[in-house]
């Protein structure tokens, strides 16, 4: 993910930089490791970019005076490509005279640059995005015109995009939308075009939405889109007025951040697969690492520990010894050459994972990390990284990258063990119907449980993982004690605790129903009040129940889990982006 702003003028001036910096800094929540702009005015493109925020780079590169009559500025979230100065956008042609920035990712981005490099293009990063300046500039020099040109660029590409294009000599900024947001705002003598409307929102509230597989180009004055099979887009109709402050707009209509990127985890579980899929060599050789190891140790914290505990459960009951490592535990683990380590991480920078692979790996252990955040510093320590791909993550409790971090190790077990890998590539959707068809019942069931003192969460097998983590997520959204236990072990102590109403929520991947209803029973012989989340079979016997028909149960229970969490915190007026005393990244030991 990543945050993009384009603005045409009819004069050329410095007042556009400032408007530009100010646009960053509300576009900054989706990318924040390198920031870039470029001008394009009489003297044709000027582009200035380097790692950093959006405050630090416009300081350190003197944004403010430069000038022109467009801008474009890109806050980068690094996918391809380490967070350097030379990745961050804009990019451009070997001229100099194209500039594109880009949110998104282009698969098929190393064919494309090995053919520009055999035709004589030469790249200055390492970035996907640089293929489409050196595309345009191709398809100029063999005498298509700017837009054409641009046309033929993007038809050219296989991936995900929100892409803007400046070409010198050129009064417009050209654009492309697949997959990634980008919206249209329309001010007096002056045009803007962002990936969400708080970007422009300052500047005006006529908005126009793009929609996926549309092309055009922007003037100070006018719009002029059509399809990428040369339909002509009536864009008239599609103006409208918004009547939202920035706040509100940035959280693109959800209440909260929490419950946005539980939506978005559908979309984050694609690009999770997708990037694997495109990078099989790296999933190989992990793969292979995890069949010869003599030990696989798998550490994390919170949230991407139970990531964690479910994946040793997969490698367990494939006969490979595995230990799941709480990473504050590191000290009880002596490491030795044959020991792998996965280590999961969101931010990848917690401190206590950082401890624990740099104890085992000056012990002897590989490792290899799963991380969201590129080029973090447990990724930089690892042997072999993978990313999540799953996009900035603004609320404190882990939603959609929880969710990813389980598909990322699903995709790794299924390879690993010839199951059926390809499979994962629908993941997706059943994520996306899990979270269509619970959100009602998560309402209901997140508002009754805000209102006790205490619930348990039990679950057997690979549904423990799933237990401990829907008791973590209302435990710290929603301030309610939870706690998880095995099913089974629950009537060895946990039980004295239900009596009349006491809350118990049943996680069910649908392996064993039949063992879950004794459990059930028992809690329900006690006066428990019993809710299960069932996938493929059902308990019965619940008082609620919801049922999910999942090829992948652990994908579809965990946006259920976390809408529990969010709608037992909103129903108590907390803000659930926020909880008390927790942080993003915990980099204290
Ligand atoms: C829970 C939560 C935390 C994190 C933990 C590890 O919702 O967000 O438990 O999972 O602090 O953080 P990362 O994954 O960044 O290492």
């Amino acid at each position: 993910m990543c945050g993009i702003i384009g603005i045409i003028s009819s004069k050329e001036s410095k007042k556009l930089s400032e408007i530009t910096i100010s646009a960053l800094k509300r576009l900054e929540y989706r990318g924040y490791d390198s920031v870039g702009v470029a001008s394009l005015g009489s003297k044709g493109i000027e582009v200035r970019k380097a790692k950093g925020t959006v405050e630090q780079v416009t300081l350190k590169k003197k944004i403010p005076e430069m000038s022109g009559y467009i801008f474009l500025g890109h806050t980068r979230w690094a996918t391809h490509g380490a967070p350097t100065d030379y990745n961050a956008h804009p990019h451009t042609d070997c001229s100099g005279r194209i500039a594109v920035i880009h949110n998104g990712t282009i698969k098929n981005f190393k064919e494309l640059r090995a053919e520009l490099e055999s035709l004589g293009h030469k790249f200055s990063s390492e970035t996907d995005t640089e293929v489409i300046p050196h595309l345009i500039e191709e398809f100029i020099k063999r005498g298509m015109d700017s837009f054409t040109a641009f046309k033929s660029a993007i038809k050219s590409l296989d991936g995900s995009y929100a892409v803007l294009a400046i070409i010198d000599g050129e009064k417009r900024i050209f654009f492309a939308k697949r997959d990634n947001p980008l919206v249209i705002g329309l001010g007096e003598g002056e045009n803007y075009i962002a990936s969400d409307i708080p970007a422009f929102l300052p500047y005006t509230k006529r908005i126009l939405v793009i929609s996926d597989g549309e092309i055009g180009f922007l003037t100070n004055t006018n719009v002029y889109i059509e399809e990428l099979n040369g339909n002509v887009v009536d864009v008239h109709k599609r103006i409208r007025i918004v009547d939202w402050d920035v706040e509100t707009a940035s959280k693109e209509g959800y209440a909260h951040f929490m419950i946005k990127e539980i939506h978005e985890s559908p979309k984050a579980v694609r690009d999770t697969i997708s990037s694997l899929m495109s990078d099989l060599d790296v999933v190989e050789k992990i793969c292979e690492e995890i069949r010869q190891a003599e030990r696989v140790i798998i550490t994390g914290a919170g949230t991407s520990y139970h990531a964690g505990l479910y994946f040793s459960l997969l490698l367990t009951r494939e006969g490979i010894t595995s230990i799941p490592l709480i990473a504050s535990e590191y000290y009880n683990v002596k490491g030795k050459k044959g020991d792998l380590i996965i280590a999961i991480s969101q931010s990848g920078e917690t401190i206590d994972v950082l401890q624990a692979i740099r104890k085992l790996k000056s012990e002897g252990a590989k490792v290899v990390s799963i991380t969201n955040v590129i080029e973090s510093a447990i990724a930089r320590e690892s042997d072999y990284k993978i990313y999540m791909r799953a996009g900035p993550e603004i609320g404190v409790a882990a939603t959609k990258t929880f969710t990813t971090q389980v598909a990322s190790l699903l995709f790794l077990y299924s390879y690993t063990f010839g199951k059926d890998w390809k499979a994962l590539k629908d993941a997706d959707k059943e994520v996306e119907q899990a979270i269509n068809a619970t959100e009602g019942f998560a309402k209901r069931v997140g508002e009754e449980l805000a209102k006790k003192q205490n619930i348990y969460y039990l679950g057997r097998g690979l549904s423990l993982p799933l237990a401990m983590e829907g008791a973590l997520k209302i435990k710290e959204v929603s301030y309610v004690h939870a706690e998880s236990y095995p099913a089974g072990e629950s009537k060895h102590g946990p039980i004295s605790l239900v009596e009349n109403g006491f809350p118990v929520v049943f996680i069910n991947d649908g392996e064993m129903p039949e063992l879950l209803k004794n459990n059930v029973m028992e809690m329900k012989a006690r006066g428990g009040k019993i809710y299960v989340i069932s996938a493929n079979r059902k308990v019965g016997e619940a008082d609620l129940e919801i049922f999910l028909n999942s090829k992948f149960p652990a994908l579809s229970i965990s946006p259920v889990i976390q809408l529990i969490a969010y709608y037992a915190a909103v129903s108590k007026g907390l803000d659930p982006d926020k909880p008390r005393n927790l942080a993003k990244t915990v980099t204290v030991e």
